[in-house]
């Protein structure tokens, strides 16, 4: 019988040192398929230092990646990607002079193709506005209303529903997310949320945030950094009870407390 809980993503004793800083100390971390967790620590914790671990971006100095099994520390960014582990774009990677239904198209299109986009621009973007998959997206992240507005008009809330809406067309194994709600106001932030609790049980789901109470109700289990390294992972309780989360993260000191409890 197919175990349901098997290990996607593997970080084996993961470190990063710049010069003589070490951002990310000994990781060990397992990311179980169809699993949603977040990554939270304070700001310079070794979050995104990690994230770009997994991503590619950076070569471990110590230890390595596994994806299914298979060690995957040499594969550049590209070859991550193309086994299903996905960043969400960037802002920069969204084409801000097509529309949002265009830029959805160009999405898909990179999930299914691996002609060039040139070709795409100049025989294909039509037709493939109606490709199901496509109309399927603007449907599920609420993007049929905006889908014929450039990409340069939309608010930051809706562009980076855009972006999400983007990577999980290409329908990636892994989605990992950094900071994604970074600088949306609270409605945009439930319109972000939103979008990602339809991928629940579709899609393993990796988010990196420093404010708790943006992914307290989100994430089904916590993993907690500091200093490069992991203190305490598990349910949202059992977190913020950890004595080592309360004394790193919310600098909260149990003995004078205690103390001054009177
Ligand atoms: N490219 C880099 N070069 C040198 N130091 C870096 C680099 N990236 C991150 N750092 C350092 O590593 C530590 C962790 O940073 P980062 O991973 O960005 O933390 P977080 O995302 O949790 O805020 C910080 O002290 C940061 O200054
Ligand atoms: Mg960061």
């Amino acid at each position: 019988m197919k175990s349901t809980t098997s290990t996607i993503l593997e970080a084996k004793g993961v470190t990063k040192r710049f010069g003589a800083m070490t951002a990310v100390d000994q990781v060990n971390f397992a990311l179980k398929e169809h699993e949603v967790v977040a990554i939270l620590g304070s700001n310079g914790a070794g979050k995104t230092t990690f994230f770009n671990l997994l991503t590619g971006l950076f070569a471990p100095s110590e230890g390595s990646i596994h994806f299914k099994d298979k060690d995957i520390t040499n594969h550049t960014p590209a070859e991550r990607v193309a086994k299903g582990i996905t960043r969400s774009f960037q802002l920069t990677s969204t084409f801000d002079t097509l529309t949002v239904i265009d830029n959805l198209v160009l999405a898909y299109y990179r999930s299914v193709h691996t002609g060039s986009l040139w070709s795409l621009f100049t025989t294909k973007t039509r037709s493939l506005r109606n490709t199901p998959a496509v109309m399927e997206a603007l449907e599920t992240f609420d993007l049929t209303e905006i889908q014929n507005r450039n990409v340069q008009s939309l608010s930051l809330g809706e562009k980076r529903r855009l972006e999400i809406a983007m990577a999980i067309t290409a329908n990636p194994l892994v989605l990992l997310l950094d900071e994604p709600l970074a600088g949306l106001a609270e409605t945009e932030i439930k319109g972000v949320l939103n979008v990602l609790r339809k991928q629940f049980g579709k899609q393993t789901i990796l988010i990196v945030e420093h404010k708790i109470s943006h992914i307290q109700d989100f994430a089904q289990r916590l993993v907690v950094m500091h200093e490069g390294r992991i203190i305490a992972e598990g349910g949202y309780e059992e977190c913020m009870q950890h004595p080592e989360v309360r004394r790193s993260y919310w600098q909260i000191d149990d003995s004078i407390s205690e103390n001054a409890a009177v």
